[in-house]
């Protein structure tokens, strides 16, 4: 009883993985387009973008609040384990930049509404030198989070080959 509880704590928590590795590998691929596009389409785009960077926002503290209330990936001395502490790493990381992203909204100077609805432009006042601060952030942190899903899927690829 206590396994098969357990392994449907790991289906979700697997099911959720999948769902957030798809709509964050959307965003970082296609945010560097963003800027080519014309003003009117590009706020449409943003309404996207921005939605499903909201939307990640939330899938991971969902994620992070799953793991630990039902412990799960916790091998002991996991800390120790590169791979797992890489794991670790993109809870903050995947926090961290959707709010980049709404700093960087709130301070540009057209409108971004998140899937239409949550105006984040509202929120200050246009800014040129914080929009670009907030953009150089938000690009390289997107840059870095490239690396680190390349390196998390060689290493997965790798120990699902080698199956240890
Ligand atoms: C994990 C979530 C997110 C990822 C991976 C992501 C990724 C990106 C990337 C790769 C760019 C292009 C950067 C460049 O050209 O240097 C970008 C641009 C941008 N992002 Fe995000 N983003 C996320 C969340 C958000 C959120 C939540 C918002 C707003 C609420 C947002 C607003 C913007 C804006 C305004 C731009 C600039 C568009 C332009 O070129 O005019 N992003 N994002």
């Amino acid at each position: 009883m206590a396994g098969s509880k357990k392994k449907f704590y790991y289906t979700v928590a697997k099911v959720l993985h999948w769902i957030a590795g798809f709509i964050i590998a959307f965003n970082l691929l296609s945010g560097w387009r963003l800027g080519g596009f014309e003003l009117e389409h590009r706020v449409i785009l943003l309404m996207i973008h921005s939605g499903i960077g909201v939307t990640i926002f939330g899938l991971m503290l969902l994620r992070w609040w799953w793991r630990r209330r039902n412990n799960l990936y916790t091998p002991p001395r996991w800390w120790k384990r590169p791979s797992m502490l890489l794991q670790w790493i993109f809870y903050p990381l995947l926090l961290i930049q959707p709010l980049l992203g709404v700093a960087l909204a709130s301070v540009i100077d057209y409108e971004v509404r998140a899937f239409g609805l949550i105006n984040f432009s509202a929120l200050a006042a246009d800014d040129k030198a914080m929009e670009q601060l907030a953009f150089q952030l938000h690009g390289g942190l997107a840059l870095l989070l490239i690396v680190l899903v390349l390196v998390h899927g060689i290493e997965r690829s790798r120990k699902a080959f080698t199956n240890d």
